[in-house]
């Protein structure tokens, strides 16, 4: 076991680590740039299925779930489908309104969740064309489904998903991309530049895990926090509902992510000097606002550790701790602020002494209800 964890403490961390060469195994083969093309065997064989559809509905649960949220975010700008996120455990039971004309993602690690497969099984009895994004190859939902994209990540062993993730918004980044480009709802400029960027992001994604020593110290100072308080907004709204979800998941201290804005719906009242606020403040996506939401926090006294981008200087001044990610397309920047988020949970859980790769009354796959 000390030598597939290379060198590595846990699982966990060496997965983490192995970020920047996951991703651009998701995307090697697939991009190429010279020729203006994404290359997707699942999405190419059935482009006209695909592009035409009124509607995308993503299901998944956990941290794939967090994925397909993002997703949304992307397929919706670039390719200007509307999409639909939903949890497979809740789609599978509503008797949902759905026809041939829908596409359904179905987002998985495992390709073994029962709930994700009997959504699926739902969607193609109703007729809708059903697509996976699978790691595991050969699994069950990669052969139920009528086509699909693998991640490429590898095997992950932690209990606790983050190559996953990351790969999994990978391949939806490269499928939206191709769509966009096929429906003509991209420039060929702006397709260009998105390839490059991603082409980058492995580079990036590394930088951010340069952070790693700075972030133990973090992790520290608030280890005996008892509850958590992560927010975002826009594409990293969902990276605020991983974070919190990374936490919980490790740790055992309670966590909740939520949009910035919608905090002073509720979740400002629980703020008080011993609650940790982690903030997604990188400049693009709504900059300002959120630089106004960390106001409000720290008038209330509340520590913020703030994920900003390289050479922050607004955020810094009013944040007890920042994290410099570098910076990047919005589209693309919860492949980077994801990092510090999985890294701040493992250092307090290890800090914790919780048994980080195989946490209590969790398992890697929910073969059951
Ligand atoms: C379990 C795992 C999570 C995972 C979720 C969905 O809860 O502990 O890490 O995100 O299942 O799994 P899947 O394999 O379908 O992505």
């Amino acid at each position: 076991e000390q030598i597939e964890k290379g060198g590595f403490d846990h699982f966990m961390l060496k997965e983490i680590y192995e970020q920047p060469n996951a991703i651009s195994d998701t995307f090697r083969g697939r991009m190429l740039p010279e020729k203006g093309i994404i290359r997707m065997a699942g999405v190419d064989n059935n482009i006209e299925r695909i592009s035409n559809a009124k509607r995308i509905i993503i299901v998944a649960c956990g941290t794939s779930w967090h994925a397909g949220l993002v997703a949304e975010y992307i397929f919706e700008e670039l390719a200007r489908i509307p999409v639909e996120v939903e949890y497979a455990s809740e789609f599978r039971y509503r008797n949902p309104i759905i026809s041939e004309k829908d596409v359904v993602i179905a987002i998985s690690q495992s390709g073994e969740t029962a709930d994700t497969m009997a959504a699926i099984q739902l969607a193609r009895e109703k007729g809708a064309f059903v697509f996976g994004v699978c790691n595991v190859v050969g699994s069950s939902i990669s052969r139920e489904t009528h086509a699909g994209a693998y991640t490429h990540a590898g095997p992950e062993i932690g209990v606790a998903s983050t190559k996953a993730f990351t790969t999994q918004i990978t391949v939806l980044t490269l499928m939206a991309l191709k769509l966009a480009k096929h429906m003509g709802t991209i420039s060929n400029s702006d397709f260009q530049m998105h390839l490059q960027e991603l082409e980058r992001i492995p580079d990036k994604v590394q930088k951010a895990l340069n952070s790693d020593e700075h972030i133990r110290k973090i992790a520290d100072i608030y280890k005996d926090a008892t509850n958590c308080l992560y927010l975002g907004r826009g594409f990293n709204f969902p990276v605020a509902l991983e974070g919190a979800l990374k936490l919980k998941e490790i740790s055992y201290i309670h966590a909740e992510g939520y949009p910035a804005a919608e905090m002073k719906h509720g979740p400002i009242a629980l703020i008080d000097e011993q609650m940790p606020v982690v903030v997604i403040a990188t400049r693009k996506g709504y900059y300002e606002k959120v630089v106004s939401n960390i106001q409000e926090i720290k008038s209330r006294k509340g520590k913020i550790i703030a994920i900003v981008t390289d050479g922050d200087t607004e955020v810094r001044e009013l944040a007890d701790h920042v994290i410099e990610v570098p910076e990047t397309m919005e589209s693309m920047s919860p492949l980077l602020t994801t990092i510090p988020l999985q890294l701040l949970s493992y250092h307090i859980a290890v800090m914790l002494g919780k048994n980080v790769d195989q946490p209590r009354n969790l398992a890697k796959s929910v073969t059951v209800e």
